[in-house]
């Protein structure tokens, strides 16, 4: 298919509907709210329910149409939205007078293509992680929406939760001292994506994140995994290594009995621990720490341990993907650029990429450029 001359879509099939099942619409006229942007979603399988939630409450949005090519997922659209016009054609999103920006909420091969069409059809683009299957596709769309003067926001939701502003806030403020490393496990039994790698389908949540609180840029990655059932790597080990002597460690794996979603981040002064599964006390800041108290030889060495106060600072229970979603309509009204734009998602999948080609080498130490 072509929209506005960009080709748009990639395996054979993909993209294709059942003429019979076809369900259509007739778009509504629609009275433009002065300071509401018009949004269009494309993809209403597992998350892109909770996309069309937040934007639908959102006061500044004009949920104008869903795109599922699979007609059963608008069926559950349209109980929930009978007002929105739904489609299983994603050029109708793309191409309509009456949408200012897309929100991509498919799978990550389909990215690049959409989010192509879409800027070239003039809309600002919200984009789900990972951004692209490659770098080259994300500099590619970069430099498009510069062109266009459009914006991109990659979804990196976690970057809007309660505990990641605290803890960014937290760094910020030298609360923890001079960093030491950032230690995150994200594993669970499933769920299984048949198109990436765990690596690619968890691991942009964590390297956002490492990336939002470490304010070096990353200078190598190791990574190993294993592959067990369907050909992608279903558990991986990856290790970043940062200026100043900071690492970075991420284990993500489907293969898991329990789910766990901890992140340890060390400081010369204090540590930090992050359980997202806590429902209460999310974040606790450890008064603790090692000193060298002697440097006489190598025997010599006298290492203290300091064990002081422990603390569990509040933490903003709000919805993060509102959160998130609010200001990219902020960032679309007021021609803000977004810190989770087009680049910092570059930045992850150049991670990603960097742990691929390290687990293809079986640890092989890849220096980022
Ligand atoms: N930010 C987060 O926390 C988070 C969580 C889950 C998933 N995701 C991301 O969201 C994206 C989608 O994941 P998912 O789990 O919802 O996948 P999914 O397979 O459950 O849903 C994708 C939907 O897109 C539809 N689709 C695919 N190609 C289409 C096309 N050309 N036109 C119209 N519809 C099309 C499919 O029919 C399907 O309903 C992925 O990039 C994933 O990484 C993000």
């Amino acid at each position: 298919m072509n929209v506005n001359g960009v080709s748009v879509f990639g395996p054979a099939g993909a993209g294709r509907v059942n003429q019979r099942e076809d369900i259509r619409y007739q778009f509504r006229p629609i009275q433009k709210p002065s300071n509401a942007v018009q949004v269009g979603v494309i993809g209403y399988g597992y998350w892109g329910p909770n996309i069309v939630r937040n934007l639908q409450g959102l006061d500044n949005c004009e949920l104008v149409a869903v795109c599922d090519k699979n007609p059963a997922a608008l069926r559950r659209a349209s109980k929930t939205y009978p007002g929105v016009h739904l489609t299983t054609d994603f050029s109708e999103v793309l191409t309509s007078p009456d949408i200012d920006a897309v929100a991509i909420v498919t799978p990550v091969w389909t990215h690049y293509e959409l989010a192509k069409a879409a800027l070239a059809n003039g809309k600002h683009v919200f984009v789900e992680k990972p951004f692209t299957s490659t770098s080259q596709q994300a500099e590619e769309l970069i430099e498009l929406a510069s062109r266009k003067n459009l914006k991109i926001m990659v979804d990196h939701t976690f970057l809007f939760s309660g505990a990641v502003r605290k803890i960014r806030e937290l760094v910020d403020g030298g609360a923890l001292g001079e960093l030491y490393y950032f230690d995150s496990t994200r594993v669970n039994l499933g769920l299984f994506q048949h198109d990436v790698s765990v690596i690619w389908d968890l691991a942009p949540h964590d390297l956002s994140i490492m990336n939002h609180i470490i304010a070096e840029r990353p200078e190598a990655v190791v990574a190993t995994g294993g592959s067990h059932l369907n050909g992608h790597a279903d558990m991986g080990f990856i290790t970043v290594y940062f200026p100043r002597n900071i690492i970075a460690h991420i284990n993500v794996n489907w293969l898991s009995p329990v789910k766990v979603r901890t992140t340890l981040i060390g400081g010369k002064d204090k540590m930090l621990v992050w359980n997202d599964l806590e429902a209460d006390e999310k974040i606790k800041v450890y008064d603790k720490g090692v000193e060298i108290a002697s440097g006489q030889g190598l025997y010599d060495l006298l290492v203290s341990y300091r064990t002081g106060d422990v603390w569990a600072p509040k933490v903003e229970q709000t919805e993060a993907l509102k959160v998130e979603l609010d200001y990219f309509l902020d960032c679309v009204m007021n021609d803000r650029t977004p810190s989770n734009d087009g680049e910092a998602g570059l930045r992850v999948v150049q991670l990603l990429e960097a742990a691929e080609e390290s687990l293809k080498g079986k640890g092989r130490h890849v220096v980022l450029s």
